[in-house]
């Protein structure tokens, strides 16, 4: 066996095999099943691209149509799940919600046959279907009203805009969300993808798989940075703001969110197509102020941190989108977690097929056979330092 030198963060470490998506980090390109994801925005609609990444390849129209109704079946909530989320904090983080009830889900479903397809199939559809309506339960709930119904004859994007503001949506600004669940729904291994895998190999739930990588997501670093890009855009105020706000981040060695990639060198090819996404919309219902930041910075940041392959990534222009949609921006996670719940049991799957549970090693740099100091003798750091001083 040979070893390999430790590597933070795992970069460029392969931890698995994979059939499900590719991404070429220097020419901007990214793919489901060997399918450019251009194609899948502009062709596919969500949930066949949930088939896809799930199954291995596109279904037929049978098989679409059969998956649409199942999801659109499970898509309600047990009341005892509803009643658990009406004991939730309102000022709790959505996506602490989130985790909590895809959890949950698993006291109701939790025999763990993984070796059952039906078990597997039920699991796939339930997650699917449940995660929106929770996700929308959560946000009527915390205004102080009752959750709305799924509505069967909208579609899946429609049925949860629909959730959310008790309003049926405009058909362009639900297909336009259709298409960011399709850029959101799978991205090789990233930490939450990773956790997804890790809590798999040990042939845990599906549940507690999916609760797991929700946690993971939640993160400034991964899914929570497109929360932080408007907040940041909001701080940032005005176009004349822009040089100021970078050249403080450049001299405080901040992070600019929304921006770098641990794969992407080169412009996130989401961002790109969530850029012509936020334009669509802008023409039909007007131009948001922050998007005119938003592209100065992304000019200012190209040209003072581009050579080190800086670019805006998939969380950049994307709470644009949402924000345009009306969609609160602490729920801009939970909508990428409604995405990429697609992702993750793709993986699921791919693990169970060769698993081996996750078990890696780590180079130990603690003390080694320290003496075991009864309490009454240990000194605390404090009387340590006044010894040092006393002592010179
Ligand atoms: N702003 C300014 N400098 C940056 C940024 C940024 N957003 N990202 C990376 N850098 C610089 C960093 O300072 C470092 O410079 P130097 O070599 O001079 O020290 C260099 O680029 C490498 O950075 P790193 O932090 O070692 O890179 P990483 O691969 O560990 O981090 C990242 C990738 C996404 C965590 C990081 O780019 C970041 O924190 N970005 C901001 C948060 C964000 O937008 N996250 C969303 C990621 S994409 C979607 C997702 O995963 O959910």
């Amino acid at each position: 066996m040979t070893f390999c030198e430790y590597r933070p963060g795992l970069e460029g470490i392969p931890a698995t095999q994979s059939s499900i998506s590719f991404v070429d980090g220097q020419r901007g390109i990214l793919e489901y099943r060997g399918i450019n994801i251009e194609e899948l925005a502009q062709h596919s609609t969500f949930l066949e691209t949930s088939y896809l990444l799930i199954y291995g390849s596109l279904p037929s129209q049978e098989e679409l149509a059969e998956f649409e109704h199942e999801i659109r079946f499970h898509r309600r909530l047990k009341y005892r799940i509803r009643d658990m989320m009406k004991c939730f904090p309102e000022s709790g983080h959505p996506m602490d919600a989130l985790q909590a009830c895809a959890a949950a889900l698993g006291l109701f479903y939790s025999r763990r046959a993984l070796d059952n397809p039906d078990y597997i199939r039920a699991a796939v559809v339930r997650l699917l279907a449940k995660i929106p309506t929770m996700v929308a339960a959560f946000q009527m709930m915390r205004k102080g009203n009752d959750p709305i119904q799924p509505r069967d004859d909208l579609d899946y994007a429609a049925n949860f805009l629909y959730m959310l503001n008790e309003q049926e949506p405009d058909p362009l600004a639900a297909r336009i969300f259709d298409i960011c669940l399709t850029l959101h729904a799978e991205h090789t291994i990233n930490a939450s993808t990773f956790s997804a895998m890790v809590t798999a190999s040990t042939l845990t739930d599906p549940y507690a798989v999916i609760a797991s990588a929700v946690g993971t997501l939640a993160g400034p670093l991964h899914g929570g940075a497109n929360e932080e890009v408007i907040e940041m855009l909001e701080e940032i105020g005005s176009i004349e703001n822009v040089e100021p706000y970078l050249e403080s981040c450049i001299q405080r060695k901040a992070k600019i969110m929304g921006f770098g990639h641990r794969v992407y060198k080169v412009k996130d090819p989401r961002a790109t197509i969530l850029q012509e996404l936020a334009e669509q919309l802008f023409e039909k219902f007007g131009r948001d102020h922050y998007y005119d930041i938003a592209i100065t910075l992304e000019k200012a940041v190209e040209e003072r941190l581009g050579h080190k392959g800086i670019y805006p990534n998939v969380d950049f222009y994307s709470g644009l989108v949402y924000r345009k949609m009306g969609i609160p921006t602490d729920l801009f996670t939970p909508v990428f977690a409604i995405a990429r719940v697609a992702g993750w049991l793709a993986h699921w799957k791919e693990q169970l097929n060769e698993n081996r549970i996750f078990r890696p090693t780590q180079i130990y740099t603690g003390m080694r056979g320290t003496p075991y100091v009864p309490i009454e003798k240990r000194q605390s750091e404090q009387d340590q330092q006044l010894l040092n001083l006393v002592t010179g």
